[in-house]
């Protein structure tokens, strides 16, 4: 797979199988997300690796899901939820590029786990005051973004937006996804 097929496929995923996640895959990514470039090379993230099947289970209630879908369509199930978590905290005093630093470590644990068949979602709409007590996250750190893994069931293909101009995601009736990109000469300019 080259970087375009793989950035094709690394979607959002909200439904998974109820397969573990290989622990090789977890640590690749996470590797991979330490040794990216960060501002300044200050390295202010830490990870919290989420596989003990308790602790997964306590994470699913303090996630939000699909904020453009009605809950029964975008939140998943018992029996869909993600198999694993990636908590990604930002140490206390980091300078203000941080969160490029956040950004550029989830979507490199995001292709990391898709080059090997496993789906992820970036989760900023999570309860973090009960991650924290359920991690033990010490209190001066902060969460910052959940990373949800696992095999997926289900496809999501991205669409142009539309005459409307709107880029809600939506599903068919099976429950796949449909994502709405802007055309790359909207959103590029060469100069
Ligand atoms: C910073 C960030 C925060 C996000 N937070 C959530 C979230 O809390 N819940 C959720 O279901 N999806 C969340 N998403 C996933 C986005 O909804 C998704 O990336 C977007 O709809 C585009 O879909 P795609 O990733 O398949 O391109 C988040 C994505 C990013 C990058």
């Amino acid at each position: 797979m080259n970087l375009n097929e793989l950035m094709l496929g690394c979607r959002t995923y909200r439904r998974f199988l109820q397969e573990k996640v290989p622990e090789e895959v977890i640590r690749e990514a996470l590797e991979n997300a330490r040794i990216g470039s960060n501002g300044a090379n200050l390295q202010p993230l830490t990870y919290y690796a989420v596989t003990s099947e308790e602790k997964v289970k306590q994470m699913q209630p303090l996630l939000k899901w699909a904020k453009a879908l009605p809950p029964e369509l975008g939140t998943p199930k018992e029996g869909e939820q993600p198999t694993a978590f990636i908590v990604m905290v930002k140490k206390a005093n980091a300078i203000a590029f941080a969160d490029v630093d956040v950004g550029i470590a989830a979507h490199t644990i995001a292709l990391t786990a898709w080059s090997h068949g496993i789906g992820s979602c970036l989760l900023g709409s999570i309860n973090i005051p009960k991650i924290r007590e359920l991690l033990g996250v010490p209190e001066e750190d902060q969460i910052r973004l959940v990373i949800a893994l696992g095999k997926p069931s289900h496809t999501s293909t991205i669409v142009p937006v539309g005459a409307d101009g709107k880029t809600d995601y939506y599903l068919d009736e099976e429950r796949n996804y449909y994502v709405p990109k802007r055309a790359f000469d909207d959103v590029v300019t060469f100069v």
